[in-house]
């Protein structure tokens, strides 16, 4: 394809140059918001004087051929075009002649890709927030199928305090619908326009930045051409808000790789979300939380990347700036993937509370319902706490649990014990006694459903 920009440079490029110049292969995926783009620039340039009506009006029937036939196949993108900026100019003036060429008036591919990237990235947030909801569904879904579990709650991966699975699921629930509020924020800075910034330095032609932007459904425009053209803050948002969101797959995903394990025994992956051995029969693997616990690492990389390129280079544009997209799409391609698998994974996921309750009941996990029973008492919580330990390292050394330790025993740890300590020490009262707000009772996390569903409904009034 010759080059639109030969004009000062005589001489040919390198091929080599040329390939390694290109980054069709990585925009072509951004081709609707690019002719979307043009046709509202089209139609700026008609309202202003700029160009004719007849002449907007054959760029924006040129333009939506092209998309159309982008669409159902019957045109493919050219490969020795350099970017999808000048595919789209380049299909437009062999279709139309002469107009075609109008339509890069008062505009620059700087501010034209910072554009599309803007629109791809904004419709691709609102498409992720809309997994991320359904995700928070599925959780409350499995938390409501549940309620019963008891399971032990861990700090150091050592048994902690018994808790409900619900309450659990729960803590990921509230975790993705901050990661909703990330995306619902930095869609605000994303939505903003940078078209008609030109170069960097704005335009002798009179436009209608304002109209442009509307057209395109944006909220504002950039107040500055250089930072117009500049800005790619928005991109490191949302790939820092996509790294977060991996994160909390992760974790979740470290959960359900011990869960599933013969050890634990937790939870049951369904066949369809697990894989086998190739050599041991036996194996049922859970490939796909272990691979978004590893594909976090892309996505951290696509973050890193993305500050680095930035970092250096001056005002305005750039072609470094050319590499951030892959980072972007990256991102994008790469939790889309893992909510993708995680939605259905979860919703077959069995759930098995006698494992759970097996491991709370041998965990002395109850050990501190004994220390605040005992303070309940009027023992000081020290003292309290210091007799609990006695009663645990007793169980330990008589193979005995807190439930199952007899009265005389802990007569004579502490006069103050009376039968009474059995109920203090069911499993069952453990949990149900936790009613502080946010704390693991039924009757607290049932609020926390009701919080759940109240945001997943605000969220979804929004979008
Ligand atoms: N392909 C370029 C990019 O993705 C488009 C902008 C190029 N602008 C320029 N003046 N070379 O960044």
């Amino acid at each position: 394809m010759a080059k639109m920009w030969t004009g000062r440079t005589g001489g040919e490029t390198s091929p080599i140059a040329d390939d390694f110049n290109s980054s069709i292969g990585v925009d072509c995926r951004m081709y609707q918001q690019d002719i979307e783009g043009s046709m509202a620039h089209a139609t700026m340039l008609a309202k202003q004087g700029i160009i004719a009506f007849d002449e907007a009006e054959q760029l924006i029937k040129g333009l939506d051929s092209i998309l159309n036939d982008l669409k159902t196949g019957a045109l493919d993108f050219d490969m020795t075009c350099e970017d999808i900026h000048m595919f789209v100019e380049a299909e437009l003036t062999s279709r139309l002649g002469a107009v075609g060429k109008k339509l890069h008036t008062a505009r620059s591919r700087n501010d034209q890709v910072a554009l599309d990237l803007r629109m791809y990235t904004k419709a691709e947030i609102d498409t992720i927030i809309g997994m991320l909801e359904k995700l928070v569904e599925v959780l409350l879904m499995l938390a409501k199928n549940n309620q019963d579990a008891i399971m032990p709650g861990y700090t150091h991966l050592q048994r902690a305090q018994p808790v409900l699975f619900a309450h659990h699921m729960m803590a990921y629930a509230m975790m993705f619908l901050r990661d909703i509020d990330r995306l619902m924020d930095c869609r605000k800075r994303t939505n903003v326009s940078p078209i008609g910034s030109c170069a960097l330095a704005g335009t002798t032609y009179e436009t209608d930045r304002f109209f442009e932007a509307e057209a395109l459904g944006f909220g504002d425009i950039a107040r500055n051409s250089i930072d117009g053209v500049s800005d790619r803050d928005y991109c490191i948002e949302f790939v820092s808000a996509a790294s977060t969101i991996m994160m909390h797959l992760s974790r979740f995903s470290e959960e359900l790789v011990l869960w599933s394990s013969s050890e634990f025994g937790f939870i049951t992956l369904s066949d369809a979300f697990t894989t086998g051995s190739s050599i041991m029969p036996q194996k049922k693997n859970p490939d796909m939380a272990e691979l978004c616990r590893g594909k976090t690492g892309r996505v951290y990389g696509d973050l890193v990347a993305l500050l680095t390129i930035l970092k250096g280079i001056p005002l305005a544009y750039n072609k470094d700036m050319q590499e951030e997209k892959e980072m972007v799409f990256d991102a994008i391609d790469t939790v889309k993937k893992c909510i993708e698998v995680y939605i259905p994974m979860l919703a077959e996921m069995q759930v098995n509370a006698d494992a759970m309750l097996n491991a709370v009941k041998t965990g002395y996990i109850n050990a501190t319902d004994l220390a605040d029973y005992l303070a309940v008492k009027g023992i000081p919580f020290r003292d309290a706490y210091k007799i609990a330990g006695q009663a645990v390292a007793t169980c330990i050394a008589t193979g005995a649990v807190l439930e199952t330790l007899p009265i005389e025993t802990y007569k004579a740890l502490n006069e103050a014990i009376e039968e009474d300590v059995y109920q203090a020490l069911d499993i069952k009262t453990c949990v149900e006694r936790r009613i502080s707000t946010g704390g693991t009772s039924l009757k607290s996390v049932l609020e926390q459903f009701e919080y759940v569903d109240a945001k997943l409904a605000e969220y979804k009034a929004a979008n």
